[in-house]
């Protein structure tokens, strides 16, 4: 069996930072989203995966190189535009062959991976498999209409959703998808779509499986999700401190803090990841907070927020929450009073408040 995971398309809902960056490449607890994908395929046994890129190809290649960090094989297939996941499937043909193989989304991120679904899929062998999950807003999503776990309806983002079962970014399938991705045709939103192309395989009465998943899964692409998907992931973080850390500053639950990292005077209430070469000082860090290389927070408070490497927050007044800060960003202030600021701002930004 093959792993495609899906690295192209537009991050426009992460805009500004993915105006520089792909959106698979922002940091969950400080590990890129995408590295989560790669590691689940190859939990599940699958050595052999492709990875779909596009306009930031030089930067994922750049991340994940050949596998060989994960000991799997890893093959780029460039997709000239985005134009949809079936699109995406069509453009990988020649890499999957006759293999049946498990399509990832590589924004999306199952907890306790997909090890069990493989297997269920690798055990029935139908034609394909979908993963669904209940969700409040179904209507950002793929939608399922099922009678018993039958599949019988899939339709894309719809605005009066039948049901509140959502597509997960995950999918198996053999190589049928292929006649089905040849057969659909564009949708209104200019996309071959896997739902009509899973649709199709429905209406040609080919064994479409589903399983409701019960654990936890986000689809990243907005700002709430990636900090969500942040909390959720901080759960698993287990105190390893490599930085140095002085004796007027306190270490609270679980806290990582990496090599190089300088530690003065300050509070770092986990669970928390500081990453490598980060100085903290006269700060405080505050739980589902993860700080990337090279970063320096000064005089400042931050707590529930994502920052991105080599970025400086100093001698902010007010407390900094529910924020992503993208790379190499300033943010300098002149006081310190506790007040509280939401901030979104690209990579190699600088903000000044005086
Ligand atoms: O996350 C689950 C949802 O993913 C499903 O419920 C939907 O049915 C499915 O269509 C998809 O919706 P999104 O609108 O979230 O897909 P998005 O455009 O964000 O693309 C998902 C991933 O695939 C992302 O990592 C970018 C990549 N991609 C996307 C397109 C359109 C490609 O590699 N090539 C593409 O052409």
């Amino acid at each position: 069996m093959k792993g495609l995971i899906l690295s192209g398309g537009h991050g426009t809902r992460l805009r500004p930072i993915t105006h520089t960056s792909a959106k698979q490449l922002v940091p969950i607890v400080n590990k890129p989203i995408l590295f989560y994908g790669i590691e689940a395929l190859k939990e599940a046994g699958i050595y052999d995966i492709g990875i779909i890129v596009g306009d930031t190809k030089d930067e994922i290649k750049k991340a994940v190189g050949d596998g060989s960090q994960w000991e799997v094989k890893i093959t780029y297939i460039e997709q000239e535009k985005p134009l949809g996941l079936a699109h995406a499937v069509l453009t990988a043909e020649k890499f999957i062959g006759d293999s049946p193989f498990i399509m990832y989304l590589g924004d999306n991120v199952i907890k306790g991976g997909v090890k069990e679904f493989v297997q269920e899929f690798k055990r029935q062998t139908p034609t394909a498999q979908i993963l669904l999950v209940k969700v409040p807003n179904p209507s950002q999503f793929g939608v399922a209409e099922l009678e018993k776990d039958r599949v019988i309806r899939l339709v894309e983002k719809p605005k009066n959703p039948k049901s509140d079962l959502a597509l997960v970014g995950v999918y198996l399938f053999d190589s049928n998808i292929f006649r089905a991705a040849k057969a659909i045709d564009y949708s209104q939103r200019g996309e071959l779509e896997i739902t009509d192309a899973i649709q199709w395989l429905v209406d040609q009465n080919l064994n479409v499986k589903s399983h409701v998943i019960k654990g936890w899964w986000k689809d990243t692409g907005k700002l709430e999700d990636l900090l969500e998907a942040n909390r959720m992931m901080s759960d698993a973080l287990e105190t390893k401190i490599e930085g140095k850390v002085d004796e007027k500053s306190s270490i609270e639950f679980k806290v990582v803090i990496g090599k190089g990292a300088v530690v003065e005077n300050s509070i770092v209430r986990g669970p928390a990841i500081i990453g490598e070469n980060v100085t903290i000082q006269n700060a405080y860090i505050g739980p589902f907070t993860s700080i990337s290389n090279g970063c320096k927070i000064v005089e400042s408070e931050i707590e529930h927020s994502i920052v991105l490497e080599g970025s400086t927050i100093s001698k902010i007044g007010h407390r900094i929450s529910d924020s992503l800060i993208g790379k190499n960003v300033e943010i300098l202030g002149e006081q310190r009073r506790i007040k509280n600021h939401q901030f979104m701002v690209g990579d190699n930004s600088k903000i000044e408040l005086i």
